[in-house]
């Protein structure tokens, strides 16, 4: 293992009927309240109002800043700030998914900082000790945002999505009901749960040595995504899987299954620069790319891929050469992801060839990507090009 420090400092309330939650969490921080959500569903599925039941309880000072696009953007997160500048803000309630909670955290890193927001966002500038504090009511599971430091918005003028990493915008707390997870269509449900899966991809495929119980929970996680994913995806409101998902997502990104590792992150670069160029959903991009990665990577290291086809998929190793293994791993996971109605092909989306190049260029933010099979820029071209 790498040597690692692990603090998480995120409160998690987990259940049914734990908005109430917010009367007693938020005080501690200030009763001026910037409300951050998006693009209406919390106002059709009736927590808005809830959350605003709970704010006025405490009689807090509110202003919102609704409509945070998914892929959410540089310029929301401008007028985040300023609200919070012009209004003496003092906490932010982001209700919604990773696109609210991430602008959440870019919005609480710019009120401090002097200069421009994206400097932080690109890694030009660290996140101030005194960002402001937030707190989130989860809607979708997915990105895990909700107990980690990570914000990952686009910059659309410049087409570039990228991110940042700070202890000082983890939430101070986060409510998970899995009944606020019912009316998530299932299109969001089928790319929150490719997401969490690639969330343990790209920390189970690491370039440490020796990390079996970080890559044995990885394969915990995956194990209950793949049993819970088939009965969910037909069975949308049904509470026990809701909440088995949701749990899956916060625990694939917390933190937990990355310690003391050196992660890969190498498909979510490639769909970063997927979804800044062309804007389409997070997990929908990773159902796509993630396969093309792995058959790279089973080229080249096919071992890891094998160990998760016995570990995970229950493939017979008897007589089988890793590569063999790996090509079976990979075609398990293919139908799982298509049983579930995953998407398969950027094509599907309007992509076609004349927009690799700047796909690819985008996804390169080293000479080399990824670490656990590190990518020259031809074999992001490849994988692009594989995957439309
Ligand atoms: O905007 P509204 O109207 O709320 O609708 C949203 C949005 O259209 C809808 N939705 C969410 N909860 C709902 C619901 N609809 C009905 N009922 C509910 N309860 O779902 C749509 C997608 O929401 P979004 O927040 O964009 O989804 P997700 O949670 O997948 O977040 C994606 C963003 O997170 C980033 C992605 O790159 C993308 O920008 N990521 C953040 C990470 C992190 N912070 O650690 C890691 C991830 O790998 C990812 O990169
Ligand atoms: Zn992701």
């Amino acid at each position: 293992m790498e040597n690692f420090e692990f603090h998480n400092q995120t409160k998690i309330l987990f259940g049914k009927g734990q908005v109430s939650s917010l009367k007693k969490e938020i005080p501690a921080y200030g009763k001026r309240i910037l409300l951050v959500y998006g693009g209406g569903s919390i106002k059709r599925n009736g927590l808005y109002d809830q959350v605003m039941r709970e704010l006025r309880d405490i009689e807090a000072f509110v202003i919102e800043l609704e409509g945070v696009e998914p892929n959410p953007r540089l310029t929301t997160v401008k007028k985040g700030i300023n609200l919070i500048r012009d209004n003496q803000l003092d906490f932010i309630l982001a209700v919604g998914g990773g696109s609210v909670m991430d602008s959440a955290k870019a919005i609480a890193a710019g009120v401090p900082y002097e200069g421009d927001v994206w400097d932080i966002v690109i890694g030009q500038a660290k996140a101030p000790s005194n960002s402001v504090p937030i707190g989130t009511v989860v809607t979708i599971a997915g990105t895990g945002s909700e107990m980690n430091g990570n914000s990952v918005i686009t910059n659309w003028e410049t087409k570039t999505k990228a991110f940042f990493n700070s202890p000082y915008v983890l939430p101070k707390f986060s409510i998970l009901d899995p009944e606020l997870t019912f009316s998530v269509p299932r299109d969001q449900t089928i790319y929150g749960t490719v997401d969490i899966m690639a969330h343990v991809f790209e920390q189970y495929f690491h370039a440490s040595n020796n990390a079996p119980l970080q890559e044995r929970i990885g394969e915990a996680i995956l194990l209950s995504v793949a049993e819970t994913a088939p009965k969910l995806v037909n069975d949308l409101h049904n509470y026990e899987y809701r909440e088995v998902m949701l749990l899956n997502g916060t625990l694939a990104l917390n933190g937990l299954t990355g310690m003391g590792v050196n992660p890969d992150w190498a498909t979510h670069l490639i769909e970063h620069a997927v979804s800044a160029v062309l804007d389409i959903p997070h997990g929908g991009g990773i159902a796509i790319i993630a396969p093309h990665w792995m058959e790279h990577v089973a080229a080249v290291r096919p071992e890891k891929v094998a160990q998760l086809g016995v570990r995970v998929f229950h493939l017979d190793r008897a007589g089988k050469t890793d590569a063999q293994l790996a090509a079976e791993a990979i075609q398990s996971l293919r139908e799982l992801w298509a049983s579930i109605g995953a998407p398969t092909k950027l094509s599907d989306y309007g992509i076609d060839d004349k927009e690799i190049e700047l796909m690819t260029e985008r996804a390169m933010l080293a000479d080399q990507i990824g670490s656990y099979v590190p990518l020259t820029k031809d074999d992001v071209r490849k994988i692009l090009r594989n995957s439309l």
